[in-house]
């Protein structure tokens, strides 16, 4: 029967797998499911077969194969264009990432720390002095990581709305003309502050990258203005989710909140444990160039491979009560920033604004709670990375 159920569905409550995978957790780590173009492909939600097939060099994340699976029809031309680093294979993909590692070190990451803390206490600042009632999302979780992430690249944040409304285009667009559009806009904006910075360098990592790499010809201008756009929208819409579904799933859960507050030194496995229990980016596509067995199945070249994040990271052989939000758990090894070469480059970044953002939220105003019933706040669709649309909050 699991043969017919499609992916991605909406979640029914923003926190949780949607309730119609249900089935896909009880039929073995590996199943199938149907793309909206009636094609089927693999659907792992084991733990252990998930980190094992993520190391398989026979799986590609080559989205220019023609087998690539495309899982919704805002993708259809995700073939077209090249994307760099999250899109090819080694040994393009170690050469790219190579390059872009060093600024994202866990001491690059630490040294960022007291920036991103103040970051968060002048958006805190501003929140508190206008009172409540607040949408986290607009006043908050979203501008902490973007002003972060145009830091540490050199974007002028000045043009976030502009960058904002063309990611959020580009990943919930309604049809793909909107998405490969918003794509251009990005790509032709960063294209031309590199060449701006040519002239005029900052300070950031593009003019890093400008400095060392582009006048070495070590990698060419379009190239770089791609590779700056994976990170600037990678850098933000990530981040600014999982604050606010954080931030939900915590009101939520009073007693695991109480319990944080109380031991701040709980903070760094709490957001493992957020990270894994919210698993707010689902599906992870590759496409297999060669026969693997695996759990007693075959997959065979040409086949696609999706992998669940939300049911892998639910996997009751790996997580005991894989539904509840337990702070206390070792969290560890779940796959909610991948796992092999493609794991998430930004995760320390990510851990760090996770850390400062939440401890300092829920420090500053004691008595934060939603403004509105639960049930009325708008969440995103399935199609897209998980996260809340709004966040009233009041104090
Ligand atoms: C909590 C927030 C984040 C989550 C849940 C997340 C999740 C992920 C996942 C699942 C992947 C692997 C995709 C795959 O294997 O196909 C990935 C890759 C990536 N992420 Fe993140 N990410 C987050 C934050 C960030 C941040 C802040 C950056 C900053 C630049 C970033 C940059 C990247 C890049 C560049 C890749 C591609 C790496 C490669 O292909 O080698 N991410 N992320």
């Amino acid at each position: 029967m699991t043969e017919t159920i499609s992916f991605p569905q909406d979640r029914t409550c923003p926190y949780h797998p949607p309730t119609n995978y249900r089935p896909l957790r009880e039929s073995g780590p590996l199943s199938h499911v149907t793309f909206y173009d009636g094609r089927k492909v693999w659907v792992v939600t084991g733990h252990a077969e998930a980190r094992a097939l993520l190391v398989d060099r026979r799986l590609s994340s080559n989205r220019q194969n023609p087998a690539f699976p495309i899982p919704m029809r805002r993708l259809e031309n995700i073939r077209r264009v090249r994307t760099p680093l999250i899109g090819v294979d080694d040994p393009e993909h170690n050469t790219q990432r190579r390059m872009l590692i060093p600024s994202f070190s866990v001491k690059r990451i630490a040294a960022l720390r007291p920036q991103v803390q103040q970051t968060v206490d002048g958006l805190l600042d501003r929140m508190l002095a206008q009172g409540p009632p607040a949408d986290l999302v607009s006043a908050f979780a979203l501008p902490v990581p973007s002003m972060v992430i145009c830091s540490l690249l050199g974007v002028p944040y000045a043009d976030h709305e502009f960058f904002e409304e063309r990611s959020r285009r580009l990943l919930r667009g309604r049809s793909a003309e909107e998405s490969e559009e918003s794509r251009g806009e990005l790509e032709g904006y960063l294209a031309e502050l590199i060449a701006r910075k040519q002239k005029d360098p900052g300070d950031g990592l593009l003019d890093e990258l400008i400095a060392e790499r582009l006048r070495a010809g070590t990698v060419q201008h379009e190239e770089l203005a791609r590779l700056a756009m994976i990170l600037l929208v990678a850098g933000h819409e990530t981040t600014a989710n999982m604050i606010s579904l954080g931030t939900f799933a915590l009101l939520e859960h009073p007693d695991q909140l109480a319990q944080l507050r109380s031991d701040e030194d709980l903070m760094p496995a709490a957001v493992e444990e957020l990270l894994r229990f919210l698993s707010i980016a689902d599906g992870m596509l590759r496409v297999a160039t060669d026969t693997i067995e695996i759990a007693g199945h075959t997959i065979r070249a040409g086949d696609g491979v999706v992998f669940s994040t939300s049911l892998i990271n639910r996997d009751e052989t790996a997580y005991p009560a894989p539904d509840e939000l337990d702070l206390d758990r070792s969290a560890r090894h779940h796959v909610a920033f991948g796992f092999g070469i493609h794991q998430c480059l930004g995760q320390n970044l990510a851990r760090a604004e996770l850390e400062i953002a939440l401890r300092s939220l829920f420090r500053r105003i004691p008595d934060l709670r939603l403004a509105v019933p639960a049930a009325t706040i708008p969440f995103k669709p399935g199609d897209t990375l998980q996260g809340m649309i709004e966040l009233p909050l009041a104090w």
